[in-house]
């Protein structure tokens, strides 16, 4: 939610690279961003002898504020802004774009997530007389800030004594008129790192924001404000105290940000899964073999007490949970419960010191989640999160992590963390059954070998993609389609589903097959598009003459069936009115190929429809608010 960046450069404003000029490393930032959200945009510049902040911004996406800016360009800098907005308080119109001006056009301020007792400070600094442009809760920040600094004559200050007074969750960046080298940042519950450059640095909601210029990054904890000048990051907490970052290296360079060729974010990151399973499996075995998962700091001998494992999660990460559950409780024989993050802290759950709590998100910032991991840790329980980009909020507030390696997802819709969730928890799975005793070494062996086989039989379903992608453009007209698996393709059935809402804005849900006909099977007439994941012939469940006979039930009723089947599954062919085909696959391993057409379906339904694939509409790729 809400894209942030800030910087600042010695060299900046002299006869400088253009590259190195403010207005541009924020609007690369911006651009890299974007994926966070797309309402509008705009950006805010100091200097010395700026009298008043340079400022610009624009409802929609980035390149109409890019059109106003090429329109009437703004002055060189040495210091800037820059803000991509999903809007929560007032519409995404050109007034509430970010940034929001104070202190007589001097201040700017930026803001990410939800000030919530904005409406009482409103009232206060009404009644004092100052006048609102906006609807925002942002702009009650920013006159806040301007009072602030009034009486403390110190932007640093001003910052912490502003974040006190505010409710909510928020990332806040300002410049000011009078330090036209500084920004200031603070930050509760919401994302803000620090890039370390030389006589330059970066603020950013990630890495993304600066990884153009630098690898060099820096952690803030949650309640901090940190000030950034070309040659200094200081940071200090919320009552003021002096506080350091952590430092680390990004893993991953900017190319692996850019489409690469490809027609979307989304292209480019459906043909990285191979990759991202390989990654996520790579280096967690030791010389022997065993499953060794150096950063789990959690106790061993607690591990091997835990009586029960609840998932947490939102979105795709929640059916990557899911599918996870069949394969834990199968090998280790632990009841796991998956609940939405956003459902778990509000129904009493019964968490104690013997529940392991698994938190999934590729973001690491999802407020829901992040708020579930708050209250499973005060419950008492130890919570490991499986998360994809470092440096990120869940994983510091978590006792242990593990990193899925997908590399930096920027479509809004998931699609490799998704594989690479499930491969994290396959492994989170492995591991439990080897400390616990539940599996012999020999059948966590034979367990990696089929999961160390899934990158190249994803490949070859991405290499049969173009026949989905014919499908799916003769099926521009539809308007709803539903999905059915059963077992560890349920979840996957409620992913295709997903997929097909988010990206083609078409009606489409996902049901355990064997529910058709306690009532969903009412809805299928004649034409339904209906996609049915079949299970192995050789699935030990049984379940695969029982979805046989669920897609004769609803082909008998009109439904025109898509089946998802293995291939030299000649059973299926009689009853499927198109058949996309995966490589034979042990039944756990089956949702790491069959999601695969259902990503590329989506995909190219929304592309026929010309529809932005990338960033969908009324979303953003982190959900930083609840
Ligand atoms: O970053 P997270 O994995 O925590 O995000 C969770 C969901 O918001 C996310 O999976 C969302 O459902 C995607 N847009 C689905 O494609």
């Amino acid at each position: 939610m809400c894209g942030i960046v800030g910087y600042t450069g010695r060299q900046a404003a002299a006869a400088v690279e253009p590259s190195t000029r403010p207005l541009e490393v924020v609007m690369e930032g911006l651009r890299r961003l974007e994926y966070r959200g797309y309402d509008s945009a705009g950006v805010a510049l100091v200097a010395p002898g700026f009298d008043q902040v340079a400022w610009a911004k624009k409802s929609g996406k980035l390149s109409n504020l890019a059109a106003v800016i090429d329109a009437s360009p703004l002055p060189d800098a040495t210091a800037a802004i820059g803000h991509t907005r999903w809007a929560t308080h007032g519409g995404p119109t050109d007034l509430n774009a970010h940034p929001h001006l104070a202190d007589d056009g001097r201040l700017a301020v930026i803001h990410n997530g939800i000030i919530e007792n904005f409406a009482e400070l409103k009232a206060e600094l009404l009644d004092q007389g100052v006048t609102f442009l906006s609807e925002t809760d942002t702009e009650v920040a920013a006159q806040l800030l301007a009072r602030n600094y009034r009486s403390a004559g110190n932007l640093t200050e001003a910052m912490r004594i502003t974040a006190t007074m505010l409710r909510g969750t928020f990332t806040l960046l300002a410049v000011h008129t009078d330090n036209p080298h500084t920004v200031v940042g603070a930050r509760h519950d919401s994302p803000l790192v620090v890039g370390i450059g030389e006589g330059e640095n970066f603020l950013g909601s990630d890495v993304a924001a600066f990884i153009a210029y630098t690898k060099e990054a820096m952690e803030l904890a949650q309640d901090q404000i940190v000030t950034i000048t070309p040659d200094s990051i200081d940071i200090i907490d919320f009552t003021g105290a002096r506080a350091e970052g952590k430092r680390y290296t990004v893993d991953w360079d900017a190319n692996a940000a850019e489409k690469g060729g490809f027609s979307s974010f989304m292209d480019k990151e459906i043909h990285d899964q191979p990759q991202a399973v390989a990654d996520t499996l790579r280096g967690r075995t030791d010389a022997s073999g065993h499953i060794q998962l150096d950063e789990i700091r959690i106790d061993e001998a607690l591990l091997r007490s835990v009586d029960k494992i609840i998932v947490i999660a939102c979105g795709t990460a929640a059916y990557a949970g899911q599918v996870a559950k069949y394969a834990i409780e199968h090998w280790c024989r632990i009841p796991v419960e998956v609940e939405l993050a956003h459902e778990f802290r509000y129904r009493d759950p019964i968490v104690d010191a013997q529940t392991l709590v698994v938190a999934i998100s590729q973001s690491g910032e999802t407020m829901d989640t992040l708020m579930a991991v708050r209250h499973a840790r005060e419950q008492g329980a130890k919570v490991l999160s499986i998360v994809n980009a470092h440096g990120s909020t869940i994983p510091r507030e978590s006792d242990a992590v593990l990193y899925t390696h997908a590399g930096p997802e920027i479509a809004v819709a998931s699609t490799k963390a998704f594989l690479a969730q499930i491969t994290a928890a396959y492994l989170l799975g492995m591991y439990l059954a080897q400390l616990r005793g539940n599996k012999f070494s020999d059948e966590i062996d034979a367990l990696l070998r089929e999961l160390r086989a899934i990158p190249e039989k994803v490949e070859t379903v991405i290499q049969r993609g173009e026949y989905v992608k014919a499908t799916a453009r003769s099926m521009k007209q539809a308007t709803s389609v539903l999905f059915l698996g059963r077992h560890v393709s349920y979840p996957v059935a409620m992913e295709g589903a997903l997929k097909l809402k988010e990206l083609a804005y078409i009606h489409a849900e996902g049901f355990a097959a064997g529910e058709l006909k306690h009532g969903p099977i009412a809805l299928i007439d004649e034409g339904q598009p209906v996609f049915v994941i079949v299970p192995s012939p050789r699935s030990r469940t049984g379940l695969h003459s029982k979805v046989v006979s669920n897609i004769q039930e609803v082909r008998a009723r009109g439904a025109k069936t898509f089946v998802i089947a293995e291939d030299g599954d000649d059973t299926v062919v009689p009853y499927a009115d198109e058949i996309f085909w995966i490589p034979q696959a042990p039944t756990l391993m089956q949702p790491l190929l069959a999601a695969i057409p259902l990503q590329i379906f989506a995909m190219e339904l929304a592309t026929v429809k010309g529809l932005d694939v990338d960033q969908p509409r009324n979303l953003a790729k982190s959900v930083t608010v609840e």
